[in-house]
Formats: structure tokens, C-alpha cells, sequence
């Protein structure tokens, strides 16, 4: 079947045709909507080849070219398209079709999200609504028309400006957009319904007065002002940093309780997973609202980096999400602590983008070869994208960055562009070569680092070696090579003071020599994580304590600390009965005992993530890895119990503290609980942090403590929770996830439960993420239990999702396909269950994908 073959960057053609107008008009209906589209076609190029159009899951109600109403035998109709055999250049085609969005649990296309309707285009939904050259490199100029009954749905949204709008027979009314920027298909967006309406305005650097608008489900007003807040900030911040300022006269942005993803840029109209927009002290954490303000900015930021200048082709996705993610990150790094936002990047990139990248879907940040795009949304494509973009901001430096940026749009403002057209004005604004650099696009896998170093107490000079190389061997042939920007500081032994540099490695092995050096100085490596890299270098126990408190970089210092807690993870993981050194008290007690900035202080005494020990442990034992992170968690909170019993009391004793140092100060206090928590006794310090919690940062950190730790107390708290917050949808995810994560050894039966919990609905992403998600990411110990029923467990749940959802579905199966990670019983018990879903009828193309590349 031609939907499930895959497509080739190779194989790219300009389309045939183009579209300059579409006018879109929507009679809303929940089972049977009537889309009519009036477009204006013309030929690209020479040839008679026929206008093949996209289209799934459509019901053609007619085809009109010009004002010839074509007849069945005209065209060709498939499940996948539309074939007209054209001889004209230039016409008007006028299509209808009937769509159900009552039934789209995919939740691509128009499809209802509690009482709303609500699109999600992006990548390739459109063909869902109409049939259409859905591909980016088609920009129109959009108008729409959205048709529907007034008291069900007042709002009637979609992009641009309101240009009309008025009563109809029957209690409907309409409202006519218009778009004024062409744009591709996938920035397309309309959403019906009755909200409530948070209103605010913004005067751009060009003056212009922008009409600020979020929309939210009835009674949740004042859970909007943060991501009103975040907006403002955002489009400062570009002003600020890019001189980028909004093109329109409004700016709306629309929470809904289903989507799949985070959000979605549509030009003038994004659409939110609430999750990323509703926000009280009372029912969000801390986390929630730097996430709010993240993705808030991100879909801002998108305006620029993808609206106005978008993608070719889906190969080039990174275009605009690695470098919209870049933005994001420096954007939260200004507003909150630099360090800790960088902290948490390079977390989420060791933990899980490593792993995809070493995995059976690693795939370069620039694919070559997709089958189901939505599979191509990927921590490679955002994350690693953008750590790429980052490197170019390295070597270039802030200001040739921007004179890039600015070279960027004046080329390319309102096209559909590659990536080396962005990197090739970043190496013409500031005069750098990028040729090489560019493998960073093509090649993927996790490249890592050898690093020797030598000193010579004759001369004095110090030597550092690096070679590169990647999973499969060296990166030897000059030809495969990368262009490495490494970051450091060599920190004199006796006086501490150190000295910073960014080396370029460019060959497979490179030296460099520094001179005067009285004794062997300490190396800060990777300063800022400066390349999405691992790092071979055998510094000893000291030397990473010298790190970990003198580093003039934070990333540094804390990296420093994360290598110490490894080196012991491994020993107790291939060692069981191995004894921790008391020297690790001794260091980490120091780091308790800094006052300067307690949410870093917090971050450097996290241990690191199953996950990312995971990616460095050769064919681990899962379960193994469990209990020498339980361990070495105990061995800490025992012999600093009296030092995090009072770090914990005086956090919880501080008053007076700005809007950050408070958040700073929970991280901290947290932090202690947990360790504190692990020890005998607990009980009550959690029921009393329960007991005066104000916040919800502080409750989640309790009921947490009380599920990791299965203390006595565990069902009453939680029903007590669940009794406040029924009603709060985004809260009840909160408690789906927290239960999800007992370790108790009923807890294949308390799922089964949960499953079948009135408030449980798996057609809800967030719900279906928050429980089955959970579970997966946050309970490794039944997960990976010897039995196999946690992978049999998530089979099953793909299983039913893999008919309702396959996006959700498809992201759900990750830990199953990275089987190769864990030791050779689970990759045989985890191959059963990806050999079951492979047998599936009606898989998913998203599910086949991830499953053929895995088993083949
Ligand atoms: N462009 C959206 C964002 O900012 C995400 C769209 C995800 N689409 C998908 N099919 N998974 O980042
Ligand atoms: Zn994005």
C-alpha cells in the first residue's frame, strides 16, 4: 500500500502545482462537518502532470474545476488522495468534503476536545480536513469561514484577522479570518467553542497595539495570568535579543484538555495542551510554571523560526524546532537561573536523546528517511537540534549569531527553506567556515570524546588530547569527523584561579599545549556542556571534588558531582556488596553546607537519573541499577541525616524570600525530603509537609516521598487528594502519576484498578500518559520485574491505543524498542511482547515503523 512507504530527503521535487488562495468555509457539525474549499491553482513548471492531491479520511462531496462540476470518472479517489488530470495552468478548484470529528480520537485534523473543536494540523493533519497539496513548501493565503451554532459555540477562531462576522437562520452564527501571511497548510487553525476569555494588549517595538487573547475553559480564568505573564516576557525577549517583533493585531492562544503534543504555532492562533497554559499556586508546581513559560515562548517564538520563514520539506523540521527550542532555552535560562536551565537540558538529553539516538529510530536531527512523520517530533529533532544550533552561537558568539539571524530573515523572510540555507547564513553574516559543521545534520549517534592529558614538571607545559569517535569506532576518516566546540578551564592547583578557553576539534585526534604551569592544573571540560557529547576521561575521585566546589562554570561544578555519584553507581551495580567510600559524605556534605544558591545546590545533589545510568551501563540489569540507586541514596541520607535534617528545617523555617529564591528554597527542601525519606521513620515528616503544604510543589514532594517509600500512609493521603481535587483535571493527572509510581508489589492490581478508575479515560493523552506513561518512566522496579507483567502491561495499553491514538501510542513504546539497553533477559521478554505488536491487524503506520526498524 502506497501510505506505508517511507519518503526520501533524496527523492525531493518541487511540487507541480502551487496554491496562491484558499477560502475555507466550515459548516460545524460533531459527526458530519461540510468543508468547503475554494482554492486558486496554478502550475509550476512545464509538463501536464495531473494535480495529485492529499486527503485521508474524507468523504468527497464534490469537485468543481473552474465551473466544470467534475463527474467519478474525472479523477481518481483513493484512500489516500485525490488524482485530477488537468490540462489548464491556472484554475479554481472547488472541493467539499464531509469530515467526523466527533469520532477523531486521533485527535489530527478537526476533531472535538470535550465541547470544543479544535485543529491540529501540523504535520501532515490537514489532508484530514480537506483534500490539499499538504506540504510545506505550498504557501496560501488563507480566509475561513467558520459556520456554527451560537449558543454552543460562541468563539468561532481561526488565523489572522477577524474580517466579518454575523447571525444565521436556525441560532448559528459565523465569523470570516483572514490571514493576511501566506502560509503552508500545517499553520492552519480553527477552534469552536464557549470559554472564558483572558484579554490583554502589547505595543511592539514597531508600535504596533497587539490584541493579546487566551481562551479557557469556563471558570478558569485566573489560571491564565501566568501564561499571559510568560507571553509579554516572550515578545519582549525577541524584541531584546533578535529585534523579531509580532506581525499581526492579535495574538490568540486556545487550552484545550486533548491534544497530543505541548502546543502548535498556528500563525495567530496556537492551540495549548492546557497543561501548558493553567497555572495556581493552590494546583500547579514549580515545575508547571517554568514549563508554562517555556513552551508559551517557544510557540511565540515559532512566529519567526517557522511562520514566517518555514520548512522545505519535513526532512527539515530542526529548521524550526531546533532552533525554536534554542531560543526557548536561552529565553528560560534569562528569566530564571541559567545554570539550573541548563542543568535540566542537558538531563533530558542524557537520559532519553542519547538513548533514542543509540537505539533502533536514531536518526541524524536532519532525517533522510520517514515513514509516519509524526515518529520524526523527537527529542534528535528538538533537543539535539537544539544543542546544534547552540554550537553555532559557540563558535560564532552572540553577536555573530544575531548578524546571522538578522542575514536569515533578510534571505529568506516568507519562504520554505533548508537547513544549510540556515547555516549558510550563519557562515556568511560572520565570516565562518560551517562546511564541516555541517555533518552535525547528517550524521547521527552520540559522538564521544577520549580525553588524555599529560604535564611535564620540566618544561611546565600541560598537554590535552582529545580524539572523537562514535558508537561504532573511530571517527578516523577525516571525512566523517566533526566540527566540536569544547569548552574549558584549566584551573591552577595551588591558586585556584583558572583559566578559560574553547578549543575547536576538528580532526579525529588533536593536541593542544599550555604553557607555565607549575603543577598538573584540573580540568573543567565541556564548560556548559558546550556539544551534545559523552565524555571518556579518567579524573580522579579528588579531581572532581576540586570540580565540583571551585568550577568557575556551574554546569561544570555540577557535572563534576554527577560523574562522582556514576563512577559509584557502576561499582554498586557490578559489585553488589561494594562499600561506598566515606569520602562521598564528606563531599557532599560540603555541598549541603553552601548557602549561595540552594536551587543549584539542590540540583547538585540529585542523584543522576535511572536513564541516563542506563545509557552508560553496557547490557544493565535493570533492577540491579534500582538498588544501587536505593543504596547509594540510603548510604547519603545516613551519613548526612543530621545536616539534611537541618538544611530541611531551615528551608522550611525561611521567610521573606523573592518569587525565585522561594522556588530555589522548595527545590532544596525537597531535595532533602527525599533522601530523608528513605530512612526509617519518616512517616511523620511527610504527613506534616502534607499536613502545611500550601502549595502544590510541596504536596506532590510529600505524596511522592510517600509512594517511592510505600509508607503505611500512602491510600488515605491519596484519597484525601483525590477527594480536594477531583474536579481538576490537570491536578487528577498529578494523582494518576503519583500512583503509578508506588512501589508496592500489588501494583499490577492497583493499575488494572486504575485503569477502570471513573476518571480514567484513554482517550485523553494526558490521562493515558500520566498513568501508563508513569508507570514506565517512574517505577522501574515493577517495570522491569523479572516476570516480564510490566512490559506485558504496556503492551497491552499500546494495544488499545494503537486503534485510538497511534501518535500516543507510538511514543508510549519507546522503552520497549530501546531493548538493547538492558540485560539479555529483558531483551528476550521485551522482544515477546514487540513480536506480539508486530502481529497486530490494523497496526498504526506509526507503530509499524518503530516495530520494523526494530525487528528487521
Ligand atoms: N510544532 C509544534 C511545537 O512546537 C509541535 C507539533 C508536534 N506535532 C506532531 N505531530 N507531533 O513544537
Ligand atoms: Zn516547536
Amino acid at each position: 500500500m502506497s501510505e506505508f512507504t517511507p519518503r526520501y530527503l533524496a527523492d525531493y521535487q518541487v511540487s507541480a502545482f502551487t496554491i496562491a488562495t484558499i477560502d475555507l468555509t466550515f459548516e460545524l457539525d460533531d459527526t458530519a462537518t461540510k468543508v468547503t474549499s475554494v482554492m486558486s491553482v496554478k502550475r509550476q513548471g512545464s509538463g501536464n502532470k495531473p494535480l495529485i492531491l492529499d486527503g485521508e479520511h474524507l468523504i468527497l462531496l464534490s469537485v468543481k474545476v473552474d465551473d466544470r462540476l467534475l463527474s467519478a470518472n474525472d479523477y481518481y479517489l483513493s484512500d489516500t488522495g485525490l488524482e485530477i488530470p488537468v490540462q489548464s495552468d491556472e484554475f479554481v478548484l472547488t472541493i467539499i468534503t464531509e469530515i467526523n470529528p466527533r469520532d477523531n480520537t486521533a485527535l489530527e485534523g478537526l476533531f472535538k476536545s470535550g465541547d470544543a473543536f479544535c485543529s491540529q494540523c501540523e504535520a501532515e493533519g490537514f489532508r484530514r480536513i480537506t483534500y490539499y497539496l499538504d506540504r510545506p513548501d505550498v504557501m496560501a493565503v488563507f480566509t475561513s469561514k467558520v459556520i456554527a451554532d451560537k449558543g454552543k459555540y460562541p468563539y468561532l477562531l481561526s488565523n489572522g484577522n477577524k474580517i466579518a462576522s454575523g447571525e444565521l437562520d436556525n441560532g448559528k452564527h459565523f465569523v470570516q479570518w483572514h490571514d493576511p501571511f501566506p502560509k503552508p497548510c500545517y499553520l492552519f487553525a480553527l477552534v469552536a467553542g464557549d470559554f472564558d476569555l483572558l484579554q490583554d494588549s502589547y505595543v511592539t517595538s514597531e508600535n504596533r497595539e497587539v490584541v493579546l487573547e487566551i481562551f479557557v475553559d469556563k471558570g478558569n480564568l485566573a489560571k491564565a495570568e501566568h501564561a499571559m505573564a510568560s507571553l509579554k516576557h516572550a515578545m519582549a525577549w525577541d524584541e531584546e535579543t533578535f529585534s523579531l517583533a509580532y506581525d499581526l493585531d492579535i495574538y490568540m492562544i486556545v487550552a484545550v484538555d486533548f491534544f497530543n503534543m505541548g502546543a502548535m504555532e498556528n500563525k495567530g492562533l496556537n492551540v495549548f495542551n492546557s497543561k501548558y497554559v493553567l497555572a495556581d499556586t493552590e494546583s500547579a508546581t514549580d515545575v508547571d510554571y517554568y514549563n508554562i513559560e517555556a513552551v508559551i515562548a517557544h510557540e511565540y517564538f515559532h512566529n519567526w523560526t517557522g511562520n514566517r520563514v518555514t520548512c522545505r520539506d519535513w526532512f527539515q523540521l530542526s529548521l524550526k524546532e531546533g532552533l525554536t527550542v534554542f531560543r526557548d532555552q536561552q529565553f528560560s535560562g534569562d528569566m530564571n537561573s541559567k545554570t539550573v536551565s541548563r542543568i535540566q537540558n542537558v538531563r533530558i538529553l542524557r537520559s532519553q536523546q542519547f538513548a533514542e539516538d543509540a537505539g533502533p529510530m536514531a536518526h541524524p536531527i536532519r532525517p533522510e528517511k520517514v515513514m509516519e512523520m509524526n515518529n520524526f517530533y523527537t527529542l534528535t529533532v528538538y533537543e539535539k537540534g537544539s544543542e546544534v544550533i547552540r554550537m553555532i552561537h559557540t563558535l560564532l558568539g552572540a553577536e555573530g549569531f544575531a548578524k546571522g539571524m538578522a542575514l536569515y530573515f533578510e534571505r529568506f523572510d516568507g519562504m520554505a527553506v533548508t537547513c544549510d540555507d540556515f547555516v549558510n547564513a550563519m557562515a556568511d553574516a560572520s565570516g565562518t567556515d560551517l562546511n564541516q559543521f555541517k555533518r552535525w545534520y547528517s550524521q547521527s549517534g552520540t559522538p564521544y570524546l577520549k580525553v588524555r592529558e599529560s604535564f611535564d614538571p620540566q618544561t611546565n607545559v600541560y598537554r590535552l588530547t582529545i580524539s572523537q569517535h562514535n558508537q561504532a569506532g573511530d571517527l578516523s576518516e577525516t571525512q566523517r569527523c566533526l566540527h566540536i566546540p569544547v569548552k574549558i578551564e584549566l584551573i591552577d592547583a595551588d591558586s585556584g584561579i583558572g583559566q578559560q578557553q574553547l578549543l575547536e576539534l576538528t580532526e579525529a585526534e588533536q593536541s593542544w599545549s599550555f604553557e607555565h604551569y607549575q603543577a598538573k592544573p584540573v580540568v573543567a571540560f565541556l564548560e556548559d556542556f558546550s556539544a551534545p557529547v559523552k565524555v571518556d576521561f579518567e579524573q580522579t575521585d579528588l579531581a572532581l571534588e576540586v570540580l565540583m566546589l571551585a568550577a568557575s562554570d556551574g554546569f561544570c561544578r555540577w557535572d563534576a558531582g554527577q560523574k562522582l555519584l556514576s563512577r559509584y553507581l557502576h561499582k554498586l551495580v557490578l559489585e553488589p556488596g561494594y562499600e561506598l567510600p566515606a569520602s562521598l559524605n564528606t563531599i557532599f556534605n560540603k555541598i549541603l553546607q553552601q548557602d549561595s544558591d540552594p536551587a543549584f545546590t539542590a540540583e547538585q545533589l540529585t542523584l543522576p537519573a535511572f536513564g541516563e545510568v542506563v545509557d552508560q551501563i553496557h547490557q544493565v540489569d535493570p533492577l540491579a541499577l534500582v538498588t544501587a540507586l536505593k543504596t547509594l541514596k540510603t548510604f547519603l541520607a545516613e551519613g548526612l541525616q543530621e545536616q539534611l535534617a537541618a538544611c530541611y528545617q531551615n528551608c522550611r523555617e525561611k521567610t521573606d524570600l523573592s518569587h525565585q529564591q522561594a522556588i530555589g528554597n522548595r527545590a532544596l527542601k525537597n531535595t532533602c525530603l527525599s533522601y530523608l525519606a528513605v530512612l526509617p521513620g519518616a512517616d511523620a515528616m511527610v504527613a506534616a509537609q502534607l499536613g502545611n503544604a500550601a502549595n502544590m510543589t510541596d504536596t506532590l514532594a510529600a505524596l511522592n516521598a510517600s509512594a517511592v517509600n510505600n509508607l503505611a500512609a500512602f491510600d488515605r493521603q491519596m484519597s484525601a487528594f483525590e477527594s480536594k481535587w477531583h474536579d481538576t483535571s490537570l491536578v487528577m493527572d498529578k494523582w494518576f502519576t503519583i500512583n503509578a509510581g508506588l512501589n508496592s508489589e500489588d501494583i499490577f492490581e492497583r493499575l488494572a484498578a486504575l485503569l477502570e478508575h471513573p476518571l480514567f479515560c484513554i482517550k485523553n493523552p494526558n490521562r493515558a500518559r500520566a498513568l501508563i506513561g508513569a508507570f514506565v518512566s517512574a517505577n522501574p522496579q515493577y517495570f522491569h520485574c523479572q516476570t516480564g507483567r510490566g512490559y506485558q502491561f504496556l503492551a497491552e495499553q499500546i494495544k488499545r491505543l494503537n486503534e485510538i491514538n497511534p501518535q500516543v501510542a507510538s511514543r508510549l513504546i519507546t522503552p520497549l524498542i530501546q531493548y538493547k539497553e538492558y540485560d539479555l533477559l529483558r531483551q528476550q521478554l521485551m522482544l515477546e511482547q514487540l513480536k506480539g505488536l508486530r502481529a497486530l491487524p490494523q497496526l498504526s503506520k506509526d507503530l509499524l515503523e518503530k516495530l520494523d526498524a526494530t525487528l528487521n
